[in-house]
C-alpha cells in the first residue's frame, strides 16, 4: 500500500501577462504548498477499482471523468504498467476552489504509481504526463514552494517559506477556472518581484480577484473577514477562487483567527495550517 498527500496548492502571487493564440494564458505566479491535503492511497488489487471518501466526496462522485483515473490511464499508457490497482482519494479539501484539487489529486496519483514501478518522481516521462493532465499538475507534482511560468507548467523551485502559518477560508461557492479566466480584463500589470520571497508574495498580486469576484461576489465577504483579522502578513484569494487565505506572522495569531472564523461563519470551510 503507498499513500500520497496532495496538498493544498497556493498561488501567493498570479500575474496574467497575455493571452495566447492556444486559449490559455500566460502567468507568472509563486506556488506555496501547505502541510494538509486529500489522502491518496494505491494497492494492487484483481481489477481496477477506485474510490472516493471524505468530506468533499460526493460533490466529486457526480463526476464521470476524473484527473485521478485520466493520470492512472495516462501512467500506464507512457510506462506500460498494466498491473491493475485500487485507488482510494479521501476528498478533505473542497472541489473546484483555487487550491489544487483535481490537480493534486492527479499529482498523487502519478507519485503513488510511479513508487510502485520504481519510476522516479523526478522522471521526464512523468512530468510529461503531468503536464497533459493540466496546468497546475506539473506543481503539484513537485509540490514545493516554486515560480511558475507559461501555463503554469515552467516551473524553478525556490526555498524560504516553510513553517509560515497560512489559513485558507472557502464560502462554500465553487467557481469554474475557465470562466474567470475568460473574464480577465487583458491588462498586464507587470511581472512579479524577485528576491525575498515573502516580499515577493505581498507586493505581488492575484488578476484573477475581480473576474473571480465579479462571478463570485461572496469571495468580497472573505477577502473583508480576513483582512481584519490581526498580525496577517497578506491575504489573497488562490488561483481562479474562490479559496482565500491569509498568512501570519505567527501560529497563535492564525489559530485565533481560524476559531473567529468558524464562530462568525459555521458555513465556510476554514483550514488552519502551514506552508512547507
Ligand atoms: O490546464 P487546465 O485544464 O487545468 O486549465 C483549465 C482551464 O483554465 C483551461 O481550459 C483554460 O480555459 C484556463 N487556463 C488558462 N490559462 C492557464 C491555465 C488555465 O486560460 N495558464
Amino acid at each position: 500500500m503507498i499513500q500520497e498527500i496532495a496538498r493544498a496548492k497556493l498561488n501567493l502571487a498570479l500575474h496574467v501577462r497575455h493571452r495566447r493564440s492556444d486559449g490559455y494564458h500566460a502567468l507568472e505566479t509563486l506556488f506555496a504548498f501547505v502541510r494538509d491535503g486529500d489522502l491518496l492511497t494505491l494497492s494492487d488489487a484483481e481489477t481496477d477499482r477506485f474510490a472516493i471518501t471524505g468530506p468533499f466526496a460526493a460533490t466529486l462522485q457526480a463526476e464521470s471523468d476524473n484527473l485521478v483515473t485520466r493520470a492512472r490511464d495516462r501512467f500506464r499508457l507512457t510506462f506500460g504498467d498494466d498491473r491493475p490497482c485500487a485507488i482510494l482519494l479521501d476528498k478533505r479539501l473542497p472541489v473546484a476552489s483555487g487550491i489544487g484539487g483535481g490537480s493534486a489529486d492527479a499529482a498523487a496519483a502519478l507519485r503513488a504509481l510511479a513508487t510502485r514501478a520504481g519510476v522516479r518522481h523526478d522522471d521526464p516521462d512523468l512530468l510529461a504526463c503531468a503536464n497533459v493532465l493540466g496546468s497546475d499538475v506539473p506543481a503539484c507534482l513537485l509540490s514545493r514552494t516554486a515560480i511558475g511560468r507559461g501555463r503554469g507548467e515552467d516551473l524553478v523551485p525556490v526555498d524560504g517559506l516553510g513553517g509560515v502559518p497560512a489559513l485558507l477560508v472557502n464560502p462554500g461557492v465553487g467557481v469554474s477556472t475557465a470562466a474567470v479566466f475568460e473574464r480577465w480584463d487583458g491588462v498586464d500589470r507587470g511581472s512579479i518581484g524577485s528576491g525575498d520571497l515573502l516580499e515577493v508574495a505581498r507586493s505581488g498580486r492575484n488578476d484573477l480577484e475581480p473576474p473571480a469576484r465579479s462571478l463570485a461576489p461572496a469571495i468580497d465577504g472573505v477577502l473583508a473577514v480576513l483582512a481584519r483579522q490581526p498580525r496577517t502578513h497578506m491575504v489573497r484569494m488562490s488561483g481562479s477562487g474562490a479559496t482565500c487565505f491569509a498568512l501570519f506572522e505567527d501560529a497563535p495569531a492564525c489559530a485565533a483567527a481560524a476559531e473567529a472564523i468558524r464562530s462568525a461563519e459555521p458555513g465556510w470551510w476554514c483550514l488552519e495550517t502551514a506552508l512547507i
